[in-house]
């Protein structure tokens, strides 16, 4: 059932480049740039309409819509708000009409998530769930919504869960742009382009496999780790943290980059390894200057960085090199060697990555 790999979660993140097409298909037609989102139709226009839309979500699903709040922002020019769903609901959020909530949530039985969204649909909000789990309670109880097709995910620590809904969050972003009209054709049928080909880089990525298991043996024993990105690359940063966390038991922060000075970086010293996800982007000469900075003060860098760069590996201790994407997409690429790192982190410290301690998959209590 493990379909020969050791673990679940090893298997589901191989499985992200069938997930990621999957969560694609039948949706997004590159070649005629056109998009098809059944689950939303009849809410797209209210959806392009709306005065502002909040994501709410816990865990690696809240990091999915940090990345869909760049995406959202950039082609909708909608203002998005993210929210912890715990924290949404306690605190009498302001919500009425015009309001569209999108709840974000592999399981869709999430209890903070789920009466975070119920509130918010007695206020008059629009809800839209991006649900895994077909039939689940978040899907039931929203009004419209897009089915991520991840497949069943049995690792406790979410992994093709969370590139499948980085898939569906864009594919909905650019929805709603078109029918907004708030991206212009070109640059709608260039992004559909590279959502196309993330399946193919997603694999390419995985080719890494060997180099991050040595990185991982050379970093094992570390006590606390730094993750910092930028722009669309800074939810990824938490998410590196998050899964290293759960799986290796290791102490990890994700920062973003620029604010590591405002406290982090009285943690760098020579004992501190620091992955920087630094590839090329509108953000890369800023992170540069973050890296030398962390050299400055002896840290060790650890950077995952795009083909062709030649700037970052002449600085960095350990280069990771994936493909060259678009920085809308590039998350679902950049995201796979922290996967790894993790993984193999958590396996070579003996733990069971599939079954962390004091975790459950679904967390249906408050
Ligand atoms: C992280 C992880 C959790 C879940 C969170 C939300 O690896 O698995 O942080 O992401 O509990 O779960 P869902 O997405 O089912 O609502």
């Amino acid at each position: 059932e493990k379909g020969g790999y050791d673990h679940f979660m090893l298997k589901e993140i191989f499985e992200q480049p069938q997930t990621i097409f999957d969560s694609l298909r039948g949706r997004l037609d590159a070649k005629n740039g056109t998009l098809t989102l059944g689950g939303i139709r009849e809410y797209a226009e209210v959806l392009s309409n709306a005065n502002r839309i909040v994501i709410v979500a816990c865990g690696t699903s809240w990091h999915a819509g940090l990345v869909a709040e760049y995406i959202i922002e950039e082609v909708c020019r909608i203002p998005v708000e993210v929210e912890y769903a715990s924290e949404f609901r306690y605190r009498n959020p302001v919500i009425g009409q015009g309001d569209v909530i999108i709840a974000v949530s592999q399981s869709g039985e999430t209890a903070d998530t789920l009466v975070a969204i119920e509130a918010a649909k007695e206020k008059g909000a629009i809800i839209l769930g991006i649900c895994n789990v077909v039939g689940s309670s978040i899907a039931r109880a929203s009004h419209a919504g897009a089915y991520t097709h991840a497949g069943p995910e049995i690792g406790v620590a979410s992994t093709k869960a969370f590139t499948a809904q980085l898939a569906v969050l864009t594919l909905v972003a650019l929805k709603v742009a078109t029918e907004k009209g708030s991206i212009n054709e070109q640059r709608f049928q260039y992004l559909l382009n590279e959502l196309e080909a993330v399946p193919e880089k997603v694999a390419t990525a995985l080719q890494l496999n060997d180099q991050i298991k040595a990185i991982a043996e050379k970093y094992k024993d570390a006590r606390d780790f730094l993750y910092l990105g930028r722009g669309y690359n800074f939810p990824v940063a938490l998410e590196g943290a998050l899964k290293l966390k759960e799986i290796s038991y290791i102490h990890a922060e994700g920062y973003p980059a620029a604010e590591m000075k405002h406290g982090p970086i009285a943690l760098v010293d020579e004992n501190l390894p620091v992955v920087f996800v630094a590839t090329k982007d509108s953000y890369y000469e800023k992170i540069v200057s973050n890296i030398q900075e962390i050299k400055a003060r002896k840290g060790k860098v650890i950077a995952i960085v795009t083909e062709g760069d030649e700037t970052i590996p002449a600085m960095a201790d350990d280069v990771i090199v994936v493909p060259e994407a678009d920085e809308l997409v590039a998350p679902m690429i950049s995201v796979i060697p922290l996967q790894l790192l993790a993984y193999y982190i958590g396996v070579l410290k003996g733990f069971d990555v599939d079954k962390p301690r004091n975790l459950a998959k679904s967390v249906t209590v408050e």
